[in-house]
């Protein structure tokens, strides 16, 4: 029983940080993100009577450090007791350095693991699951813009307009390669343990929900700008104010907001956003990308620069 799946990560505009139920690893508040088109993981799951232990390789290396998640990840979709499994990944962007690399492998590894053990789920049961393992990884079993709503006792996830209804593109700077130093969630866990606004980030996210939702539906660019930078803004106060503090930015991350600025007092319709780590996301119309490249490209310290538009949910590529 093998299968093969690929899936995009997604970047969250209205973020989600914080657990209503780590156990459950239900999100405090939901979330709106967009699915990327350019870059990719693909999962190939092997399920194998005769194995003795799971083994993953990432990019042709074996990885021990993330196989315990993913093992545990195969363990809910698939069901316990089952076979061990050969798990062979191919990434196209640095892995746990804040790009988000843990939606797309999970989302991936959900979708080959649901096809190689003969199960048919739809989409919002996968979402479910993947959401199970990291809660961004719900988000990627679906393209374009997709909302996910946090319930009491499960995530709801929908598609509110497809890629090809407002194509925007992203601009990533990547202002450093190597792992973040600590993981989102840990880091969500002291938020929610020390940060003084933390309740206060909980309660006025609907209110962000709301204005996004609906500068989505008008196809309103600078109202998504205002309120995607300022839940951006918010969530990582939030935790600069946690004890201890976590700071995922660095002196680079910092310039690229400022050539950002620089480019909004021109008339250029871009919007940042910084997730779990020190990148920098630039949304932008279309006709801006060239521009914005070049601008941060051009920020001293910016290692490499990617452009992405928007795409596609996860999907199975093969089940043998
Ligand atoms: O899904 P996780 O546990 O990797 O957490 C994602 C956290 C953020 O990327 C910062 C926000 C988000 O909604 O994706």
């Amino acid at each position: 029983m093998r299968a093969t799946a690929i899936a995009q990560p997604n970047i969250a505009l209205i973020k989600y940080w914080g657990k209503r139920d780590a156990q459950r690893n239900l999100p405090a508040v939901g979330s709106i993100s967009i699915t990327l088109n350019d870059l990719f993981t693909e999962m190939r799951v092997e399920f194998d009577s005769h194995l003795a232990a799971d083994s993953l390789s990432i990019n042709g290396s074996a990885d021990e450090a993330m196989l315990p998640r993913l093992s545990a990840c195969l363990d809910l979709v698939a069901g316990e007791p089952r076979s061990r499994a050969r798990i062979v990944s191919r990434c196209n962007f640095p892995i746990a350095a804040g790009l988000a690399s843990s939606a797309s492998a999970f989302a991936a590894l959900t979708v080959a693991a649901a096809a190689a053990s003969g199960k048919s789920l739809d989409a919002e049961a996968l979402a479910n699951l993947a959401g199970r393992c990291s809660g961004s990884a719900a988000r990627s079993l679906y393209g374009g813009f997709v909302e996910l709503e946090s319930r009491d006792r499960d995530i709801a996830v929908r598609a509110l307009c497809g890629s090809d209804e407002w194509p925007l593109c992203v601009v990533v700077a990547v202002t450093e390669t190597g792992p973040k130093a600590i993981g989102s969630t840990e880091a969500m866990e002291i938020s929610r343990k020390t940060s003084p606004f933390y309740s206060s980030w909980v309660e006025r996210q609907d209110e962000d929900l709301n204005a996004a939702r609906a500068a989505i539906k008008d196809r309103d660019f600078e109202q998504l700008a205002v309120v995607a930078e300022h839940n951006c803004l918010k969530m990582h106060s939030m935790m600069w104010a946690s004890r201890p503090p976590t700071v995922f930015w660095n002196s680079v991350t910092m310039r690229c907001l400022e050539t950002i600025r620089m480019l909004q007092d021109d008339g250029v319709a871009v919007f940042f956003t910084i997730d779990a780590g020190p990148q920098v996301k630039a949304i932008c119309l279309p006709e801006e990308t060239d521009n914005v490249r070049a601008s941060l490209a051009s920020t001293e310290g910016v290692i490499d620069v990617m452009v992405t538009g928007l795409g596609e949910a996860a999907r199975l590529l093969d089940v043998a």
